[in-house]
């Protein structure tokens, strides 16, 4: 354990893993995804650069494919495609983390491998009430072995100003700029909405509170949670997913969401002031976005491809939970544009080229069809209905992406992807219109459909449970659509 004492609980929590993934029926992981080692994961936590190489971890239960009491999963990579399982590395085994280590992140300092999180521990009170309290805690380690630091947990609730929440007070991001850290740490104000609340710490034990960023004053859902905050080609992002969202039009949906916030940042006042807000993805499998800056400069997100509004396991399976592919992160036009890591494109094979095809009626193209691919289709400007392509075709089941150029909507529908427990099953966005045309890139790996429109400007992201053995692709459309088509197999061994 070179020199760290690892505790019962996490010792427990790698043999269980270590033996258990062993059980997993080869190849019913995704290719390319990170995804569940055993059990049930949630969001990316901690994803870094550390001597070299990309960490991730995540929100991890161990025990069974329900949330439980969270501990840190852990995967590292060199080319985000490509990743390496590592032994869990945290566990909940102090008391002020003993109902879980909560979603936090990593920044390398001195050699050493600094993650931050939030510790949940319950608590009674002087008056026999009881309550949940959430504290910010550190532990450094090596890449591999963590230990907590003894003077945790380092930012408490009773820093924050008052009218803030004791009880929600989580998921810090953490960097460093010159000698100093900061961290962003999701809050709630006692009107329920969220907030979020800068910190600041020379040497990483003593913290102080800097400014409320930014806050929701009741508009975008209730708390804010996991947030992240960078530059970005010039301006300043605030990335956060608010619970309890209300839609609007289709711009957010009701749940869970995901939101981004591009703007300006007054670093005498320590003020964000906000200049335009979006959702950062449109599909029904997304939350809880992390980034990392890679050593060439480029802002790499990823997220987690579930929601807690759906919660589907296939029977038979002991894991549960995905990440999506990495995403470069740019801005375009006031948006956040993303699309996936350019690495992609060394795990192509087979690549297959068809131009000027006309789909007035379904039609399938010799050598395009599969589960594990990269596929992008540009449609000509023209007067049609609609155009569509299913997924994961078969007699029996089939999943469609529709354009729809009357309404100017992309429409995701998995209502015939084979889950019978689905209520939500459909979601979608309006596109912008250029007479027709349109560039929809889709990347498929076995479970997840991730829709990248008009070179990143809008994602859409989904997760399907379709049987693997259904991997037709049909095109089709109303009118006269004429389209050309590139689609590439990712094979990654
Ligand atoms: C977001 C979240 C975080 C929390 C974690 C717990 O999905 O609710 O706010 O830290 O999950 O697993």
């Amino acid at each position: 354990m070179n020199g760290v004492l690892a505790s019962e609980k996490l010792i427990k929590a790698r043999e269980y893993e270590n033996r258990k993934q062993k059980e997993i029926p080869q190849g019913q992981k995704p290719a390319f995804h990170v995804s569940a080692p055993i059990g049930w994961i949630n969001d990316p936590n901690g994803f870094s650069l550390y001597k070299g190489e990309y960490h991730l971890f995540y929100q991890y239960h161990p025990y069974s494919t329900n949330w439980g009491p969270m501990h840190w999963g852990h995967s590292k990579t060199d080319d985000f495609i490509k990743w390496d399982q590592l032994p869990a590395a945290i566990a909940p085994d102090e008391e002020y983390d003993q109902q879980g280590c909560f979603s936090g992140s990593a920044v390398e300092h001195e050699g050493r491998h600094i993650l931050m999180y939030t510790g949940v521990q319950d608590k009674v009170l002087e008056d026999g009430t009881k309550v949940s309290r959430q504290t910010q805690c550190i532990a450094a380690g090596d890449g591999y072995n963590y230990e907590k630091l003894s003077c945790n947990p380092v930012i408490q609730s009773w820093q924050l100003p008052e009218g803030s929440s004791a009880v929600d007070f989580r998921d810090p991001k953490i960097w460093k700029e010159g000698e100093v850290f900061y961290a962003v740490v999701g809050s709630r104000h006692e009107d329920n909405s969220g907030q979020i609340a800068l910190f600041s710490s020379k040497d990483l034990k003593e913290w102080e509170f800097v400014s409320i960023l930014e806050r929701c004053n009741n508009q975008y859902g209730l708390m804010w949670e996991c947030p992240d905050f960078f530059l970005l080609d010039g301006k300043y992002v605030l990335l956060t997913s608010p619970q309890e969202m209300r839609s609007e039009g289709l711009e957010f949906h009701n749940g869970n969401g995901t939101m981004y916030l591009i703007g300006n940042y007054d670093r005498e006042q320590q003020d964000f002031s906000r200049e335009g807000v979006g959702s950062i993805d449109y599909g029904l499998d997304f939350y809880a976005p992390q980034t990392v800056l890679t050593e060439d400069g480029r802002r790499v997100m990823i997220g987690w491809m579930q929601s807690w509004d759906n919660h589907m396991v296939p029977q038979g399976f002991e894991w549960s939970g995905m990440m999506t592919i990495p995403r470069e992160l740019t801005i375009k036009n006031g948006r956040l544009c993303q699309n996936p890591v350019r690495e992609i494109e060394n795990y192509y094979q087979n690549p297959v080229t068809y131009k000027d095809i006309i789909a007035d009626k379904p039609l399938e193209l010799k050598g395009i069809r599969g589960r594990e691919l990269d596929m992008t289709i540009d449609v000509e400007a023209g007067y049609y209905g609609c155009f569509r392509i299913n997924l994961a075709h078969s007699e029996k089941y089939s999943t469609s992406i529709c354009y729809d150029l009357s309404k100017n909507t992309l429409t995701f529908d998995r209502n015939y992807s084979g889950l019978k427990r689905d209520v939500i099953y459909q979601r979608s966005m309006y596109v912008k219109n250029q007479d027709g045309k349109i560039r929809i890139r889709i990347l498929m790996d076995k479970y997840s459909v991730e829709v990248f429109v008009n070179d990143g400007e809008q994602a859409m992201t989904s997760i399907i449970h379709t049987p693997i053995e259904s991997d037709r692709i049909v095109f089709g459309g109303e009118g006269n659509v004429k389209f050309h088509v590139t689609k590439n197999d990712v094979v990654v061994n």
